[in-house]
């Protein structure tokens, strides 16, 4: 049986293959897309959503647009990686899919509320802002959602500060709720997602395959690639978003841990940290599941197949 997601996203590099990955996955059912202020504005990161699902062929209306700023934070977007459109560079069809007439935050609502318990598991990658809205908005979604499986946060590190990963970092109230609601969580932050590089070795194998879906996550890791060289000096490109969905289809593919974890909220240098107990003290109280490694060729076996699947449709 496929696992149900929606996936809520701010495309963004990463998280456009994200959606690839989901869509192309025969182990995900994908119910929707659900788009948040982050890499980029909100009307950007729709945008961009709607021209990733219309080269995936994906359904008409699986995109919904949802917050536009963070809960207390104003918005900030990440232009000096995703660039001005938010998949800088990128050569996207014109969006032919319709977006839904509905807020991000009633699709999650609806959709997890007319499942049966436990059926439906939240992918966010991006900040937190819908999942935190929906959670506060209908409360009874938290004992129905099998789990939350997000990218953000880190055990050690950050990227948006020295402490705090971005997304988390752009919304920390959000975080500071989805992480203290009693639905599982489990983090798949910095720790695991810097290990998922996109090196040349795989952007020629995606290149193989040799159709517009390839061409697109080519086109798409080249310009990450590029920005990553000239932002951080890196020689590859984490995909970080990516690891979630991976999570999702394969947890043998992530190692983890359960400790607890809070976010911080109000350090004047660790805004934004997630904090998480790696002391092995079993105490007994709430614990989150933080992914600490990761399996990279695995990872990439799955983004390609997903890429091969997707362009045999289109074909
Ligand atoms: C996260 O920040 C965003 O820029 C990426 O899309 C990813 O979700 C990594 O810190
Ligand atoms: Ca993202």
């Amino acid at each position: 049986m496929p696992k149900n997601i929606i996936l809520d996203c701010d495309p963004g590099y990463d998280d456009a293959i994200a959606m690839l990955l989901a869509h192309g996955s025969p182990e995900i059912e994908l119910l929707a897309v659900t788009t948040v202020a982050g890499n980029q504005t909100l009307d950007k990161v729709t945008r961009n959503a709607l021209s990733v699902a219309t080269l995936a062929r994906m359904r008409e209306e699986i995109v919904a647009a949802g917050a536009h700023r963070g809960l207390v934070e104003p918005q900030h977007v990440a232009d000096m990686i995703h660039g001005e459109s938010g998949l800088d560079g990128v050569r996207l069809p014109e969006p032919a899919v319709a977006l839904s007439a509905r807020h991000a935050v009633d699709v999650i609502i609806d959709l997890v509320m007319a499942s049966e318990p436990g059926q439906i598991t939240l992918v966010p990658t991006g900040p937190l802002t819908n999942i935190a809205l929906a959670a506060r908005k209908e409360p009874r979604i938290v004992d129905r959602v099998g789990q939350v499986v997000l990218m953000g946060g880190a055990a050690r590190g950050g990227n948006w500060s020295a402490a705090s990963e971005f997304n988390i970092g752009a919304d920390p109230e959000a975080a500071h709720i989805v992480f203290g609601e009693h639905w599982p969580v489990a983090m798949i932050g910095l720790d695991v997602t810097h290990r998922a590089l996109a090196t040349p070795d795989v952007i020629d194998m995606i290149d193989r395959v040799d159709s517009p879906v390839s061409r697109f996550a080519v086109d798409v890791l080249s310009y990450f690639q590029s920005a990553y060289s000239t932002y951080w000096g890196a020689d590859s490109p984490s995909i970080h978003d990516a690891c979630a969905v991976a999570y999702v289809i394969d947890p043998t593919l992530v190692e983890t841990v359960d400790v607890p974890l809070h976010v911080e909220l109000r350090g004047e240098l660790t805004r934004g940290m997630t904090v998480a107990d790696l002391r092995s003290r079993p105490d007994g109280g709430p614990t989150t599941r933080v992914g600490v490694s990761l399996d990279p060729e695995r990872l990439w076996k799955h983004v390609i197949a997903a890429i091969e699947t997707l362009s045999e449709v289109a074909r």
